[in-house]
């Protein structure tokens, strides 16, 4: 039987990602929206099929939304400042909820949701939709470490470049020009670096130090941020995070992940995996797919399906995304009192 789901928010990602997906899964229905305003309700459901023009419900009262008796699932896609309170009113209907990420605006919110959730025993799913935990390249990398390809792990480098035109719709989006200041953007961008990090070597233990540079002007913004980290196993980890707005410019959003090994360097990006022995040889160049949300979904219907609503070795449990945001807050708390 197909699982029938409500989707919140018919934004930018909403339409991107989250339609496509649960259109064309076997085993999801697509049976209610929840949009803030008809704009966006109208784009939403432009690129729907004819059929499901007519059918789908359309709310424009979250709570209304919330209480539709036609849907079993909520998968919310709403702005991160907006999130932990709409997954408290969420959590108080008895549906299954899917959430994007971050697991909330801060972690304080996302602890005292979690204690919500789990007062209800928990006999409904939360899972929140940390899609870079579930890239094929990331999954390969760490079968690989784990058997121990490239010898005893040595250390690791994070690096994230995003690049964006001044006009790009991320850019423009209201509620990502209110959290950017004061390292803000870290909480949307940087918490997934940290998840494909936690997911290839297990917890951040420490956060050891934290730097970061600004330019700001007119024409262009240039942020940057070095973190050093201490992973499970006293292993060093350096994250660089940087974040590019440019009147014209390009485009971009390239992360690789360097892992230095006894035996050898592995390198890993949303969509490659290559290998090279100690001597600097080349022994593995695989290729992967970089969308990984058709599997987010088959772990949310999965996870209602067994029951086993608070197994905390699901990989999109809400903890697990907590922990993501507690190292991008440690990280942005030593930015904000740099001297
Ligand atoms: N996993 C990933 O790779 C990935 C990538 C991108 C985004 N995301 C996540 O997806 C979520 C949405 O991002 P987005 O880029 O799609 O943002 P967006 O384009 O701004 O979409 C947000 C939607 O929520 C609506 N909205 C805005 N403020 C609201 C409020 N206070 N209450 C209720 N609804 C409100 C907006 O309505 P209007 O359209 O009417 O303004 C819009 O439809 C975020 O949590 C983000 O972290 C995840």
């Amino acid at each position: 039987m197909k699982l029938s789901l409500g989707i919140a928010g018919a934004g930018i990602f909403s339409r991107s990602t989250h339609r496509p997906v649960i259109l064309r899964h076997p085993n999801l229905e697509l049976t209610g929206l929840y949009s803030r305003t008809p704009e966006s309700m109208a784009a939403f459901c432009s690129e729907l099929p004819q059929t499901l023009q007519k059918t789908l419900l359309r709310y424009f009262e979250f709570q209304d939304f919330c209480n539709s008796p036609t849907f079993e699932a909520i998968d919310l896609v709403l702005p991160i400042p907006a999130m932990g309170e709409h997954v408290r009113l969420a959590l108080g209907c008895g549906k299954h909820i899917l959430s994007e990420k971050p697991v909330a605006g801060s972690s304080r919110e996302a602890k005292a949701l979690l204690a919500i959730w789990r007062n209800t025993r928990p006999n409904r799913a939360w899972l929140v939709s940390e899609n870079w935990r579930l890239l094929e390249s990331i999954l390969a990398a760490r079968e690989l470490l784990d058997a121990g390809r490239i010898g005893k792990l040595v250390g690791a480098v994070a690096s994230c470049t995003v690049a964006r035109s001044s006009d790009s719709p991320y850019e423009r989006c209201e509620w990502r020009r209110q959290i950017k200041p004061q390292w803000g953007w870290l909480t949307d961008i940087g918490v997934h670096v940290i998840a494909g990090l936690r997911s290839l070597f297990g917890d951040i233990r420490k956060v050891d130090s934290a730097m970061g540079t600004t330019e700001n002007s007119p024409e262009r913004i240039a942020e940057v941020v070095h973190a050093d980290l201490t992973l499970t196993g006293d292993m060093p980890a350096t994250v660089k995070l940087e974040y590019f707005v440019k009147t014209g410019g390009e485009n971009r959003f390239a992360v690789e992940y360097r892992i230095q090994g006894t035996h050898g360097r592995l390198m890993v990006d949303r969509e490659s995996l290559r290998i090279s022995d100690a001597a600097g040889n080349p022994t593995v160049n695989d290729r992967f797919s970089p969308f990984s949300f058709d599997r987010v979904m088959d772990v949310f219907i999965q996870t209602i399906a067994s029951r086993d609503f608070d197994n905390l070795q699901n990989p999109l449990h809400p903890e697990s995304a907590l922990a993501d945001l507690l190292a991008i807050e440690l990280i942005q708390e030593l930015l904000r009192h740099e001297k």
